[in-house]
């Protein structure tokens, strides 16, 4: 029966095909969804809700939601759970936000420059250089004052935005040399999120950028189709990017929230209390995985180091002035300016 609710979706065969290798939904029996496996944690529940994650499930948005998942396993007395699926079991960013779409998958991890494509005012939350620390962006992130509209703003489209984790500081990196002004980037392709804003903001820091998901980056780099890429330190030591690049360069430009998508059908088939527990312990999981990700992110830098690779630090203002006229291009409405005010504002 799962199976044919799949078939439904564009990426259904990989997706089925991924889930059967792995021993995913083969294994029916009266306890019907809760019995799926192939993901991480999964407390036994009447209804386990499937979570797509494209990291390894270290990392702090999947420890925390699992975590999450039992707490309201407890709380809802077994009605409900939640079952992490990372490494893109269930396809890269882009695909799983068409499987919450479909209701194909309950909920999605995905940076908010995916939903761009459905909203551009959400670009307002992913511009360069907006946040000035972990902290401010955790503090706009679940503020309903700031975030509210625009994280409601997509449900005529199937997507309800619950909240947004802070996924770190993106700097650059490649596999030729540090780079130490925005000159040192021309000629490079440097691998980028799947949004124009990226690659148009890659542009202007002076290499050109190359939108991919972030499973083929690897091997990109290593058959030389890019030169390197731009993520925190946490996913560049765990890819374990810097075999293939190992130069790592912090130009501290971006830092791209992990928004909690699902889809308004899905989250409304629970009761309104049931609701409240699931939105209560949320808040919850966006602390932990916050503390989680201050350490691992120092923790990686010192795992990349031994890996070989070499960090520098050049001076951020080039890159931030580089950068600037990204403002006047993108925040194009008075909904996305607003937006992007509010963020700013918050930081002082
Ligand atoms: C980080 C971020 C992800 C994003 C990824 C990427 O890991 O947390 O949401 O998908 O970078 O660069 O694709």
């Amino acid at each position: 029966m799962r199976l044919k609710r799949l078939a439904a979706a564009g990426t259904a065969a990989v997706v089925a095909a991924t889930l059967t290798a792995c021993g995913g939904f083969d294994t029916p029996s009266g306890g019907g969804e809760a019995e799926a496996s192939g993901g991480a944690g999964g407390a036994d529940a009447e209804k386990v809700f499937k979570v797509a994650f494209n990291q390894n499930a270290e990392q702090p948005e999947a420890v925390a939601m699992t975590h999450l998942g039992e707490r309201l396993a407890e709380r809802t007395d077994g009605r409900y759970s939640l079952e992490v699926f990372p490494n893109e079991t269930l396809g890269a960013q882009k695909d799983t936000v068409e499987l919450v779409q479909a209701g194909t998958v309950d909920f999605a991890l995905v940076a908010g420059s995916l939903l761009e494509n459905f909203n551009p005012d959400f670009v307002a939350l992913n511009m360069p250089f907006a946040y000035d620390s972990q902290e401010h962006q955790e503090a706009v992130l679940n503020d309903p004052e700031i975030t509210g509209d625009v994280y409601s703003s997509i449900e005529d489209q199937n997507i309800r935005v619950l909240g947004g984790f802070s996924a770190g500081t993106r700097s650059v990196y490649n596999s030729e040399k540090p780079i130490t002004e925005p000159a040192d980037l021309a000629g490079m392709k440097i691998r980028v999120m799947e949004s124009d804003t990226n690659t148009r903001m890659m542009e202007l820091m002076g290499g050109t950028g190359t939108p991919m998901g972030q499973g083929e980056v690897y091997t990109a780099i290593q058959s030389g189709v890019i030169e390197g890429g731009e993520n925190n330190e946490s996913i560049y030591a765990n890819l374990k990017h810097a075999e293939v690049a190992p130069y790592y360069s912090y130009t501290k430009h971006l830092m791209i929230p992990d928004l909690l998508i699902t889809s308004p059908a899905v989250f409304d088939t629970m009761s309104a209390d049931d609701q409240a527990i699931f939105l209560e312990e949320l808040q919850g999981a966006f602390d932990e995985s916050s503390e989680l990700t201050t350490k691992i992110m120092a923790d990686s830098k010192a795992a990349a180091e031994e890996a070989g690779a070499e960090f520098n630090e050049p001076d951020v203002e080039p890159f931030r002035d580089a950068v600037a006229p990204l403002v006047d291009e993108k925040l194009t409405t008075d909904t996305s300016r607003e937006l992007y005010d509010a963020v700013r504002a918050a930081a002082e």
